[in-house]
């Protein structure tokens, strides 16, 4: 049973209220920062955790902190990420709607730690209920003086509000969602000047997802060390998982980072296994823009180690075998998925979801989309495949923002790893016709015809 930081008080009943929550022990990590420590301190405790970005870069978040500009003398901001898009990904949202104060508490502490007396949560459109409950909760913490002047008397003061965005998946890249913010469009910066240096007016600015802002609380009541010795290596810490798909247990779940993909996966405590017990198949581990993974190297690195829930781990062996944690939306695939159509929806995706200032992104993720439509529809031909690896190449590392990569990644490893399914889309299209195709003869039945065709 993995230790719970963030989920642990998340049933008990009324936790959502400020009053429940403080009774349960809430608001003390921002007693003991502003009353006994230092703010260096505090950016020293969050370094020595380990407490990496779960945002799905996993930068350090102690050494993201430490880069804020402190010599312009300018005002400094933290601006919580909210904006949780991905596809696959909704433990941000879990942690908000049942324990608002959670992230209250932590941008309190954080922002003390970083200087700050005005900050943000960056909220998506969508999530307009969660939104309503953040509200309530900082007008619940303003009453109750752990936000506003002078708090706890210690002369330390900070406003904190809540922003709810209007539905682009692009305003949760840093930079589109600052622009946002300002109340422009949300369209990403060239970088640098980073955000550290010149973010919100052109302030020093951090850049926090929900989950790395809500862990500090804890960091700070039991130590950077004590966090430190939960998980492995560098994945140190408890992670959330949004789990979904063709498994028997979908929700969000902290896991403790270095368990194996397999007891995740299978144990009763998580996910139980596979829904009507069918094969798996594939496996997204962090969310929609991380490489596919075949049933093959889910369980076992092509090196042939376990496979572990940890950043490493699941990057072992690069692109060519491995994949990536990303946010840990944990989508589960069984046998009667049909890769090629789920690359299309994600492509349909990236293409709606770009702001269209840079070529590769806004024209490729198009062009791929409608290859992929193609395919998926009966329509493709043999050489569209190259295409498509063609397009994805030539977006990866040639945009504005990651969101090119993005919409790269999927593809490139949809072809690595499921080549033969879009060779047979292409080779049978009669065969494709149906929209149930996979259900009634899943690949596994008809992958033989494949190799027996001669193109
Ligand atoms: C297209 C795109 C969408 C993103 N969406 C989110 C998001 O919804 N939430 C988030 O925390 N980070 C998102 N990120 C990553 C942020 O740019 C940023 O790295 C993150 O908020 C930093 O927080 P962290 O260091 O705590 O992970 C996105 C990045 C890109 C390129
Ligand atoms: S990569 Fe795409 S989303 Fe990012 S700035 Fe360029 S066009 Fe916009």
């Amino acid at each position: 049973m993995g230790q719970k930081i963030l989920l642990e008080k998340a049933h008990v009943p009324g936790i959502r209220t400020y009053e429940v929550y403080r009774r349960e022990g809430g608001y003390r990590s921002v007693e003991k920062a502003l009353k006994s420590m230092t703010p260096d301190e505090v950016v020293e405790e969050v370094k020595t955790s380990g407490l990496r970005g779960r945002g799905g870069a996993g930068f350090p978040t102690g050494m993201k902190w430490s880069f804020i500009d402190k010599k312009s003398g300018k005002p400094r901001h933290l601006v919580c990420n909210a904006d949780e898009s991905e596809p696959g990904t909704f433990k941000d949202r879990y942690l908000m709607e049942f324990i608002p104060h959670i992230l209250i508490e932590g941008m309190i502490t954080s922002s003390y730690a970083l200087g700050c007396n005005l900050s943000y949560i960056y909220i998506r459109g969508e999530y307009m209920w969660v939104f309503r409950i953040l509200e309530n909760a900082i007008k619940e913490a303003y009453a109750a003086g752990w936000l506003g002047k002078n708090i706890l008397g210690t002369g330390y003061d900070l406003d904190l509000h809540v922003h709810c965005g209007a539905g682009a998946y692009i305003c949760g890249e840093e930079t589109a969602l600052i622009e946002s913010l300002e109340g422009k469009r949300g369209n990403p910066r060239i970088k640098p000047p980073f955000p550290a240096v010149s973010g919100l007016w052109a302030n020093p600015t951090v850049v926090n997802n929900v989950e790395s802002i809500a862990a500090v609380p804890w960091i700070v009541n039991n130590t950077g060390a004590e966090y430190a010795k939960i998980g492995i290596g560098r994945s140190t810490g408890t992670k959330l998982i949004s789990a979904s798909g063709h498994c028997k247990n979908p929700g969000v779940y902290e896991i403790d980072l270095g368990l194996s993909v397999d007891e995740f996966m299978n144990s009763d405590e998580y996910l139980g296994g596979m829904m009507d017990d069918r094969p798996l198949k594939a496996l997204v581990p962090g969310g929609s823009s991380v490489p596919i993974l075949p049933a093959n190297l889910i369980f076992k690195t092509a090196e042939g180690n376990d496979r572990l829930m940890t950043y490493e781990s699941l990057s072992e062996g690069g692109f060519a075998s491995g994949s990536m944690l990303g946010s840990g939306g944990f989508i589960v695939y069984n046998d009667t998925t049909c890769i090629v159509r789920n690359t299309w929806n994600f492509s349909r995706f990236y293409h709606h979801e770009s702001c269209g200032q840079c070529s590769p992104c806004r024209e490729g993720t198009g062009w791929m989309e409608k290859v992929l439509h193609r395919i998926e529809h009966g329509h493709g031909r043999e050489e569209d495949i190259e295409l498509l690896w063609d397009i994805q190449r030539k977006i990866e590392g040639n945009t504005i923002c990651p969101l090119g990569d993005a919409a790269a990644w999927p593809v490139a490893a949809a072809i690595r790893h499921f080549r033969d399914e879009f060779e047979f889309h292409v080779r049978y299209p009669e065969k494709i016709k149906n929209r149930d195709h996979f259900v009634a003869e899943p690949w596994e039945k008809v992958k033989h015809m494949v190799a027996k065709e001669v193109v």
